[in-house]
């Protein structure tokens, strides 16, 4: 029997085992198409039927193509068009949403996903590798979840360097505080580690996906850069490309490309992204192009043709899909698999039900409001967990869990202490949401000026040092 799934870690979670009944099923199918031998044929058939039985006791749902899996009997939808009853907690690269009104519950994601929490000891260890103190993001639990970090800093302890990958889905020209997490983020870890970065800008899947020219994607493609390089990348040690140019210009990376592109099936992505038999094939090959920066040897200037330098993607946690499938195809062509580590949500003005919409102007904060939009906009929709009444809120205190005002905070404040008085304070009654909101709009708005300031001095000619496929300082 050929043996398509290479080298398989143990099957842990209820997506991996979904994810290998997907690919049995392949098998399967491939066996009968090839009129493969009666006794390979059979014993693949027994390993789908056993695989189907473990799902069923590990989920307590019966396996079902195009609907992976979910804490409840109730299966959300993991795709755009994945055909699976509503659930609560849905989460993928296009859409993202709960009931709670504290947001998604991210240790059932970790579950799901099977990757591993960002437990406090790991904190610590990077803490110890880097020499620094670790970033707000990870003190807090906004970095989450992570893959392989361990691995990442033992190799890194030992001199053996590695490198980041991150990216944008250049929608649109307006971009708000929630798209820099993984940036600011990221900035931090280059920082600290000194290591190379690339950066893609997905201007290909948001054609392929949204109503816009190939001319309009480009454009914010560039746009975008502006605000990701005011972020305060060094020129020195960061790439950033638009898919659009560098797929033409790199023999490497489409090479790359072609190698993920072979070692997929349709019915593997259909059970990763629900993707259906209508959507276009641009869509169903873009996987790979999302994965191929994630291999080394496709940055050959950086990299010198090098194929086993580890890569770590900062991401927000819904584009873990997206590297579930690269780490799939990594051994099964001869690379490294990406490590990982996994962001929760900016939540949206509104509440933490939902991720935020670049169309909608009032559920978050743009990088262009000024000072006075901010102040508004907060006042009027930040969602409050305080009480009707003053008198009922310093009697009971106000629910810091759901108020977007304090999460905000959290992202963004970076004294500990006075972050921990405000939640204090806040819970007791003896802050006030009004008081409360005061703080986050002191606090954005010399952030976002900053900001401003910063993008504005971002001149064509650094855009295109940055976007120019070239050496970057990497010694290992
Ligand atoms: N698909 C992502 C988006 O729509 C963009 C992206 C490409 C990305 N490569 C990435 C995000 C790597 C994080 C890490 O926003």
């Amino acid at each position: 029997m050929t043996d398509c799934q290479g080298d398989r870690e143990g099957t842990d979670s209820p997506m991996e085992l979904y994810e290998r009944l997907n690919l049995q099923g392949d098998n399967v199918r491939a066996l009968k198409t090839a009129k493969a031998d009666k006794a390979d044929l059979d014993a693949a058939v027994q390993l789908l039927l056993k695989l189907k039985v473990d799902y069923k006791q590990m989920t307590g749902q019966d396996y079902k193509a195009g609907c992976p899996p979910s804490e409840n009997t109730a299966v959300p939808n993991n795709g755009p068009a994945a055909d699976c009853a509503d659930g609560e907690d849905s989460v993928d690269p296009w859409n993202v949403s709960t009931t709670n009104a504290k947001g998604v519950d991210y240790d059932k994601l970790i579950v799901r996903f099977g990757s591993s929490k960002v437990e406090k000891e790991l904190v610590d260890r990077i803490e110890k590798v880097s020499g620094q103190k670790p970033h707000r993001f990870l003190r807090r639990g906004i970095f989450f979840s992570h893959r392989d970090m361990n691995q990442v800093l033992d190799a890194y302890e030992k001199h053996k360097s590695f490198y980041l990958y991150t990216g944008r889905g250049p929608s649109s020209e307006a971009m708000h505080v929630g798209h820099l997490i993984p940036f600011i983020f990221t900035k931090w870890l280059q920082d600290v580690f000194d290591i190379p970065l690339v950066i893609q800008l997905t201007d290909d899947e948001k054609y392929l996906w949204k109503d816009l020219t190939v001319e309009e994607c480009h454009r914010f493609a560039v746009e975008n850069a502006k605000d990701i390089i005011a972020c305060g990348f060094d020129v020195n040690k960061t790439f950033i490309f638009s898919d659009l140019d560098y797929m033409g210009a790199s023999p490497d990376f489409y090479r790359n490309v072609v190698k993920i592109q072979k070692h997929v099936t349709f019915n593997q992505v259909k059970g990763i992204f629900g993707f259906t038999d209508s959507d276009c094939i641009g869509k169903i090959s873009f996987p790979a192009i999302q994965a191929a920066p994630s291999f080394s040897n496709s940055f050959p200037q950086i990299f010198g043709g090098r194929k086993d330098i580890q890569c770590l993607i900062p991401c927000a946690i819904d584009q873990d899909p997206y590297f579930r499938m690269t780490r799939d195809v990594a051994p099964r062509i001869g690379y490294p698999k990406p490590a990982l580590l996994h962001s929760t949500f900016f939540p949206a003005l509104q509440g933490a039900q939902t991720k935020m919409s670049a169309s909608d102007a009032n559920s978050s904060i743009f990088l262009t409001d000024t000072p006075k939009q901010i102040k508004n906009k907060i006042n009027k929709h930040a969602f409050s967990g305080g009480k009707d009444t003053v008198e009922e809120h310093r009697k009971h205190g106000g629910n810091a869990d759901v108020d977007v005002s304090f999460m905000y905070l959290t992202f963004f404040l970076e004294d500990d202490e006075q972050l921990e008085k405000i939640r204090q304070d806040y819970t007791s009654g003896a802050l006030l949401t009004g008081e409360l909101k005061k703080i986050l709009i002191e606090t954005l708005q010399p952030m976002i000026s900053q900001h401003q300031e910063r993008r504005k001095q971002v001149t064509d000619e650094t855009i295109k040092q940055f976007m120019t496929p070239r050496p970057l300082n990497f010694n290992n």
